[in-house]
């Protein structure tokens, strides 16, 4: 199959010749995480040099990166699988890329480059976790590890006890679960880097579609990582009147019914504004989802409400959200932030009958 995406064309198996242990992977709804990708790249205020693809398969990423952005001069393309390997390598000619190639498991990768990359990408299937200790070890002093997780339904509460073994985290299926196991995942890489005396704090995030995506910038230090683990915290939610609060309360403060505790999470910011400010700039086809992004990034929560969850628990007429005055946030399209409490926000719903 011929397939173009940005500035490259490439061309992977066809999956039906194959046999499932062969195939190439290659995921076209992950366009936009690709697009954002090149993005944020050409957005940073340093040039990142060098980029490891951990696990490449078709090549797609590292070729795009590569042709889209000016800053690399170093690209390593990995894959454990060997037709992958074949593919990422003729993807790579075609789009005449020059890049190095391996065909290793990633432990067996990182035992043999000693050197450090400005931005290692993890793209496995399912959970990124278990890769964290070997790449952040990796990555440059400020450079960048992003990963990705398709692990989203242990993450937002459709299996808690998987989430609670993996990730040692109650994930829980609240109206914000996305955005909940999107930060339990930010915890769970930050605690793996911690041991390190290493802080990777989140710089951009995306929870769309069918996986999470984190982009963070490791920083050494004891002193710094001490300070971003301020930021794992618990909620306490109310699923029968949606108060929720930092914490561990038992009871409801406010309608004095049990409450559920969701985390430890990240509690702290998942962009760098500044950096969504420039990638704002580029003027590209994601402006609005950015603008978005920088709007739910002022308001310092780790939770957002939905019109139709409080208008159902309250037996009120769903408003629409464009008439609220609250933030919206990426994650879901009837999501809102504020630091109201929820007879405030009830009251804000009510003028709106
Ligand atoms: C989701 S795909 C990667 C997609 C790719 N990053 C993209 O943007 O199209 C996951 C890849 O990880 C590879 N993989 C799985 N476990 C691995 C390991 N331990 N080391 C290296 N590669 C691995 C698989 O062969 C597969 O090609
Ligand atoms: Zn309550």
């Amino acid at each position: 199959m011929i397939y173009s995406e940005g500035k490259v064309t490439i061309e992977v198996p066809d999956s039906e010749k194959l046999l499932k242990k062969n195939e190439v992977f290659l995921n076209e709804n992950k366009k936009l995480d690709r697009d954002l990708h090149v993005i944020l790249i050409n957005s940073l205020d340093w040039k990142a040099k060098s980029f490891l693809d951990l696990m490449a398969a078709s090549g797609i990423r590292a070729i795009r990166l590569a042709k889209e952005t000016k800053s690399f001069n170093r690209i390593v393309m990995n894959d454990i699988k060997k037709t992958a390997y074949d593919n990422m390598k003729l993807n790579a000619e075609r789009n005449k890329i020059k890049a190095e190639f391996y065909n290793k498991s990633s432990q067996d990768l990182f035992c043999e480059l000693r050197e450090s990359f400005d931005n290692i990408d993890v793209d496995p299937f399912g959970s990124p976790v278990y890769f964290i200790r070997d790449a952040v070890q990796h990555v440059e002093k400020e450079g960048i590890l992003s990963i990705t997780s398709t692990d989203t339904g242990c993450l937002s509460g459709s299996f808690p006890t998987a989430c609670a073994r993996r990730y040692h985290s109650k994930s829980y299926l609240s109206e914000f679960y996305y955005e909940s196991g999107l930060r339990i995942l930010a915890k769970s890489a930050i605690e793996e880097a911690s041991i390190y005396d290493t802080a990777l704090v989140p710089i951009f995030s995306h929870a769309i579609g069918h996986y999470f995506r984190i982009y963070f910038k490791k920083i050494r230090g004891a002193k710094q990582t001490d300070n971003l683990l301020k930021n794992i915290q618990s909620i306490s939610y109310c699923p029968y009147c949606l108060h929720r609060e930092i914490g561990s309360a038992k009871i409801c403060p406010n309608c004095k019914k049990n409450t559920t505790i969701i985390g430890p999470l990240f509690t702290g910011k998942i962009f760098d504004d500044k950096l969504l400010t420039n990638m704002i700039s580029q003027n590209s086809e994601y402006t609005e989802l950015l603008k978005r992004m920088q709007e739910e990034n002022k308001i310092d929560i780790p939770w957002h409400y939905t019109t139709d969850r409080v208008s159902r628990v309250y037996k009120l007429t769903e408003p629409p959200i464009t008439k609220l005055p609250y933030a919206r946030t990426h994650i879901n399209a009837k999501g809102f932030k504020t630091k109201d409490s929820i007879k405030e926000i009830v009251e804000k719903f009510k003028k709106l009958q």
